[in-house]
């Protein structure tokens, strides 16, 4: 069976790394290849064009997101952010039994380095993996970065809320290698190399840095998980010698979901990272403390090329009726701005959106009122 084939093919491919992990010398020579500590992770190398704007790659996506992207282009267009947008089709294609996304599209973001992503309903049919998996592997999107800030105006059990997760998006439980054994035994590797976990670890503790969290902590299980989870956290240790200037520490995944759902508000001065699985769900749950995922946005942080989304879906019962939330896609677009460096306008456009939901006059039925998707931008551009 062909299933059987590819799992026994990616492990024999993900051997090498996991026995040099653990080995003395070879680990070393392969932590000497790792990333220095100088060179920034992930940041954006976008040029301009001869107009003096950055073009971006924008995915409208699926049911509600030509309209919430609509939102954002309005809203841009009126704060005028140095951005054009090329659109782009990520309709999926089938090459050799596998999706893969049209080359076009695949162009447009290697060479824009950047893209905005409305959400992407997934194919339901044989041959079609999950759109979103599918641009994560084309671009090697390496971490998921999660903040959840609580809204004023927007009331959940919890104030204060300021959270960043970043999540290690390549490898761990969701490395795709598993193994029907004999009849009612199956087995899935949870792969961890130090070249994936240096990556993702180095670039929190850069991230920390840029947007001034003083504590870094890496959430884990390696009192069960040992090997892997050590693996993870003792690059964690070795990595923080490099960032004096960051406090680094490590708590149990179970503590701190525990801990969180207690009283978040500790966790505001940290960066969190982890592994795929812990940070999957985590993230999930921070976002809850805010409201939901309709209020979340997330960047999908890449060697190159970096793809902004909200976490949300098509959400086909609303589609063509207006009653769309862009609030999560203006975020995403925000961390954007940001990862491009442009702050003014990041800043500008995002207090304009905290200061309408605020003012509640126009909110959008999932948060209670009554505005469309529109009423709602426009009364963000009024606010600019
Ligand atoms: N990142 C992504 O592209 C992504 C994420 C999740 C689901 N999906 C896909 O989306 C499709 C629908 O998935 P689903 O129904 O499970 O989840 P969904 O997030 O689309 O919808 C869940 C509920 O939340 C509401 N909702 C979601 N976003 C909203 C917004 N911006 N404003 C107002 N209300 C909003 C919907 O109306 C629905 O009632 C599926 O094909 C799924 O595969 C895509």
């Amino acid at each position: 069976m062909s299933y059987l084939r590819v799992a026994s093919r990616q492990l024999a491919s993900s051997r090498q790394p996991f026995v040099r992990a653990g080995t003395g010398a070879i680990a070393q020579r392969s932590w000497n290849r790792g990333y220095a500590s100088e060179v920034k992770i992930g940041g954006f190398e976008g040029q301009k064009q001869g107009n003096g704007n950055y073009l971006v790659s924008l995915i409208e996506g699926d049911g509600i997101g030509p309209e919430i992207s609509q939102s954002v282009k309005d809203i841009y267009s009126a704060a005028n952010v140095p951005i054009d947008w090329e659109p782009i089709d990520v309709t999926p294609v089938l090459v050799d039994g596998k999706t893969a996304i049209p080359q076009p599209a695949i162009d447009s973001i290697k060479r824009n380095l950047v893209a905005l992503k409305g959400p992407l309903a997934t194919p339901i049919g044989k041959g079609h993996v999950s759109l979103n998996l599918t641009l994560r592997r084309t671009f090697n999107l390496f971490a998921n970065v999660r903040p959840c800030k609580s809204i004023v105006g927007y009331k959940t059990p919890y104030d204060g809320v300021d959270t960043v997760l970043i999540r290690e998006n390549t490898e761990g439980e969701y490395s795709g290698i598993e193994h029907h054994v004999v009849d009612g035994v199956v087995q899935s590797i949870k792969l961890i190399t130090r070249e994936a976990s240096e990556r993702v670890l180095k670039y929190a503790f850069q991230y920390a840095n840029a947007v001034g969290k003083q504590k870094v902590r890496v959430v884990h299980k390696a009192t069960i998980m040992k090997q892997s989870d050590g693996l993870f956290l003792e690059i964690g240790k070795e990595l923080s010698k490099e960032y004096p200037e960051i406090q680094f520490d490590y708590e149990l995944l179970d503590n701190t979901c525990l801990n969180m759902v207690t009283d978040p508000t500790p966790y505001n001065d940290k960066v969190l990272v982890m592994p795929n699985l812990y940070g999957d769900i985590l993230s999930d749950m921070c976002a809850g403390l805010i409201g939901g995922l309709g209020l979340t946005p997330s960047g999908n942080i890449g060697d190159k090329c970096s793809i902004f989304e909200a976490v949300h879906g098509s959400a086909p019962d609303i589609a063509g009726k207006a009653l769309a939330n862009p609030t999560a896609l203006l975020f995403s677009s925000i961390m954007m701005l940001q990862h491009m460096g442009l702050n003014e306008h990041a800043t500008k456009i995002q207090k304009a959106i905290f200061d309408t939901l605020a003012e509640g006059k126009y909110l959008t039925g999932d948060l209670g009122g009554s505005a469309k998707t529109h009423e709602y931008a426009q009364a963000i551009i009024d606010k600019l």
